[in-house]
């Protein structure tokens, strides 16, 4: 094939997929700034049910979507924060759950343990950033250097960049406790607390 016909092709292939594509990625896109993904609260909050054929991560038309275990019943009995948001830390440690480091498992996680003291919030607690309990899921290439330079104090973190989903907020208010909720799960350093850096 002469490579100009095979622009063509090619573009007629890119434009079909995007008018048949279309509707879902509008139905979904609408799913996501509903109040559940956006609000970093799917699964996540007492008393809030949503089936997984209505979660809009899975697809509804597909009839595996009702083989697979409700979200509500698997993590029933999983440990909640003070603001009702189920604690992944304490559900990591208790040993309820034990994911994989990789695809087949045959890797380990290797978690560093030195916290951060973020200080400049005002009139509220300082903020402790924990490595360990971070990097017990993550690795660093998650967050460095794209999300934080690793430098301390190297980073303009302001609480609004967190709400408009930068910095923390890239995973807080997504998959991890959203930061609209129980402030004192990140502010939680006394601010006169001698021997701090
Ligand atoms: C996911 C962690 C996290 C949560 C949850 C969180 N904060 Fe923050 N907050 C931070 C970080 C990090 C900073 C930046 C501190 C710095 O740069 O030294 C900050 C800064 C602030 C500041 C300083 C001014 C500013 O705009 O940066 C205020 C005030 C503040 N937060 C209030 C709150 C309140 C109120 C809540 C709860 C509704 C809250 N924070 C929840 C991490 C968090
Ligand atoms: C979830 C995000 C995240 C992950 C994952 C992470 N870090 Fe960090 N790291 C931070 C933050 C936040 C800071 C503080 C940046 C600031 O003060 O602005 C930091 C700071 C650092 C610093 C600077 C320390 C100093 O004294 O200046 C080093 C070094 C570092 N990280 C190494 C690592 C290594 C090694 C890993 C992997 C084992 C890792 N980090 C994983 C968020 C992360
Ligand atoms: C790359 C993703 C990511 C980033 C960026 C991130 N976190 Fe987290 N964080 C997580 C995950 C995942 C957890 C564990 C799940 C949960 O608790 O919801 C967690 C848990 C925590 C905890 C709970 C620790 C405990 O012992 O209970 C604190 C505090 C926290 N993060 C603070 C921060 C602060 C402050 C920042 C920004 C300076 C930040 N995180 C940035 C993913 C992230």
């Amino acid at each position: 094939m002469s490579s100009l016909k095979f622009k063509r092709v090619a573009k007629f292939v890119l434009v079909a997929l995007a008018l048949v594509s279309m509707p879902r990625v509008a139905q979904l896109q609408e799913k996501f700034e509903g109040d559940f993904w956006n609000s970093g609260e799917h699964f996540q909050t007492e008393g809030k049910v949503v089936p997984v054929a209505e979660d809009g991560i899975h697809d509804p038309t597909n009839d595996a979507v009702r083989v697979l275990q409700e979200p509500v019943e698997a993590m029933a009995d999983f440990p909640r924060d003070n603001s009702g948001v189920i604690d992944w830390v304490k559900t990591l440690d208790e040993g309820l759950i034990s994911p994989r480091a990789s695809k087949l498992g045959d890797e380990e996680m290797h978690a560093v343990d030195f916290d951060v003291i973020f200080k400049n919030t005002q009139s509220m607690p300082y903020v402790r950033y924990p490595h360990k309990q971070h990097t017990e899921w993550l690795t660093c290439e998650n967050c460095h250097p794209q999300i934080f330079l690793p430098q301390i104090g190297g980073n303009p973190v302001t609480m609004s960049a967190i709400m408009q989903g930068e910095y923390c907020g890239v995973c807080h208010g997504k998959v991890a406790f959203p930061p609209s909720k129980n402030c004192g799960r990140c502010h939680s350093v006394p601010r006169e607390n001698p021997g701090l850096r």
